[in-house]
């Protein structure tokens, strides 16, 4: 079953393209990604490299870290490094653990033996400024993953956070929101003046509160 949502994210030490970090320590008091690859050299992690290094500024915009971890040794991740920059236009701008003997795949059961022995699954992990699991999501190692949709969870999980309101069907960033069923209506008042739409007492619709 693995890590479940809510649970601490496992500490570790590892090297890393960016030098050795304590993970608890870096991210200390951030929100983070922590995302899986399955093998250095490959073309779906290649892009999505790529791709999560041009997103930078929206990720520092939230205040999340971003790590990748792929299990092969730190000097393939040097050598991946110059690929990336060179077939994806960006360097690589966040740290890419190197994890051979598998002890942070482990942790955080990033591999699935039914599905690969020794590579990892895609798997995505966004962690609290509390250290705890917000979100876990899994692909197979063919598929390469949506970080505009990782964006759109941590939008989600901030206003959550911030704001007690949670995000309806296929919301983006804008969009009206839902106050939680935990908020009573006579505190929802206090927060929510302007008062708010009752589709059902159950089903509050409200405009998305500035950041
Ligand atoms: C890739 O990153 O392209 C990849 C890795 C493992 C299996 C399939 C594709």
């Amino acid at each position: 079953m693995g890590l479940l949502l809510g649970d601490e994210a496992p500490n570790f030490e590892a090297d890393t393209t960016e030098g050795r970090i304590k993970f608890h320590d870096y991210i200390d008091g951030h929100w983070a990604v922590l995302f899986s690859h399955p093998k250095n050299f490959t073309p779906v992690c290649t892009t999505e490299l790529g791709y999560t290094a041009k997103l930078k500024p929206e990720f520092e915009k939230r205040d999340v870290k971003v790590l990748g971890l792929s299990v092969d040794p730190i000097e393939e991740h040097k050598a991946w490094v110059d690929d990336i920059e060179e077939t994806q236009g960006t360097a690589l701008n966040f740290p890419l653990i190197a994890d051979p003997d598998k002890t942070v795949a482990n942790l955080y059961s990033m591999i699935h033996p039914k599905a690969d022995n020794t590579l990892t699954v895609r798997s995505v992990f966004v962690i609290g400024p509390d250290k705890k699991v917000k979100l876990k999501i899994e692909y197979p190692a063919s598929t390469g993953r949506n970080f505009d949709e990782v964006l759109r969870v941590i939008d989600s999980l901030q206003l959550t956070a911030k704001h007690q309101v949670a995000t309806p069907v296929n919301w983006t960033d804008g969009d009206d929101v839902i106050i939680v069923p935990a908020l009573s209506n006579d505190d929802a008042k206090k927060k929510f003046p302007d008062g708010w739409n009752e589709v059902k007492p159950y089903l509050r619709i409200v405009k998305q509160p500035k950041s």
